[in-house]
């Protein structure tokens, strides 16, 4: 049997850009007595109050301020990060739909695979995993295209490779052409402005910068996209977007399965500590993490992965890394109790990544994980 003594020590520090280390108001409420999802309506109220705080902080712009009628609905499914890109495609996507997948890494490629899984045809727009989007390319594959697209899927933040994306100029490209938007914000939302007001599928999860535990996927929904949702026919009940409109609803109270009562509660609560603190007050705390993180990487002489400073996300940064960055890994976790993740595919070996997302989004943190990589290095 594996001996979970030393991974459950608590001065244990697990830098990783998800899942994030889970503050005790959020493991408190989670130990709570939940109400029935399906029977009870006490859970619907919960259900409601959580999603009108997810469309506050899913609408918070730069200064952290809200608008105060967010004309966007939020729904949340039962099912980590990976369901929400799954329902995006479902559900707006059918047979034969050609769709424009902008890609600079990983999840890019991965809307494109979806589209392929549900019998669209993905156009694929790309650039160098370094790099982040350029709004010129995107409008030259629009206007080479034969055709016109309805819908294009973009990601905020790389967090594999640690870049984040301009999303404005490419929005604004997207929406002069009247194509719907569809942007996973998962490792951004609740770390860094997003422009949900302007995205019509807006994609999140509960164990990136909120700090819940993994198990919750949002989505943003505008008014069009419902629109589409509802004339695509989805052929899954799983994935289907289309029964979470009415879901939670007054007089309309039922979810199509049984709703994650206990990760719903730890959501709640992990919304309440963002929306306590200001969302401009944590945009900046991301901010002064990822740049003391990267100031003391420049010490020990690693670079960031992606080409420029302006590329490199705020929530997570990736290091490049002459050896074995899996060895370093292991080294931090042995030898340290500092926990940090590595590339995936095919960087897995180049990269080391650090998260300063939700929670761990503190300077004391990155610097003990900086003061670890240095002796670690020695
Ligand atoms: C950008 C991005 N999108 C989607 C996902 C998938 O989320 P999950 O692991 O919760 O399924 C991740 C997970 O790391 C991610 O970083």
């Amino acid at each position: 049997m594996t001996d979970t003594t030393d991974c459950l020590a608590a001065d244990r520090l697990r830098m990783t850009p998800g899942p994030t280390e889970i503050p005790a108001p959020v493991r408190e409420r989670m130990a709570e007595p939940a109400p029935n999802p399906d029977l009870e309506p006490e859970f619907f109220s919960c259900y409601r109050n959580l999603t009108d705080k997810l469309t506050r902080i899913h609408a918070a712009g730069p200064a952290g301020e809200a608008p105060a009628t967010p004309d966007r609905d939020t729904v949340v499914l039962g099912g980590e990060g990976i369901l929400g890109l799954e329902a995006a495609i479902a559900s707006l996507v059918s047979p034969g739909d050609r769709v424009l997948c902008l890609s600079n890494g990983l999840y890019g490629d991965g809307f494109a695979d979806f589209v392929e899984q549900y019998g669209g045809e993905p156009v694929r727009c790309e650039i160098s995993w370094d790099e982040t989007l350029d709004p010129n390319a995107v409008e030259a594959a629009i206007e080479s295209a034969d055709e016109s697209f309805d819908v294009a899927t973009v990601v905020h933040c790389e967090t594999p490779t640690g870049t984040l994306n301009d999303l404005e100029p490419i929005l604004d490209v997207l929406e002069s052409h009247t194509i719907i938007s569809v942007v996973d914000a998962v490792s951004s939302l609740g770390g860094a402005p997003v422009p949900t007001d302007r995205i019509d599928v807006c994609l999140g999860a509960s164990q990136k910068c909120f700090s819940a535990p993994p198990g919750l996927a949002t989505c943003t929904i505008s008014d069009r996209a419902w629109d589409r949702i509802e004339r695509v026919e989805t052929a899954s009940l799983y994935t289907d977007l289309e029964p979470w409109r009415t879901a939670a609803d007054e007089g309309e109270e039922w979810f199509p399965y049984t709703h994650l009562a206990a990760n719903v509660l730890g959501l709640d609560a992990a919304a309440d500590l963002l929306l306590e603190e200001g969302l401009e007050s944590v945009f900046d705390r991301h901010e002064a993490a990822a740049t003391l993180c990267r100031d003391r990487a420049a010490e020990l002489g690693l670079d960031p992965y992606p080409a420029s400073h302006e590329a490199c996300s705020p929530t997570v940064t990736a290091l490049e890394f002459s050896g074995s960055a899996t060895d370093l890994q292991e080294r931090l976790r042995t030898e340290h109790d500092v926990v940090v993740a590595t590339g995936l595919g095919e960087l897995e070996d180049d990269i080391i990544r650090i998260g300063h997302m939700g929670h761990n989004a503190r300077t004391e943190r990155v610097e003990r994980t900086m003061v670890a990589l240095e002796t670690a290095l020695k």
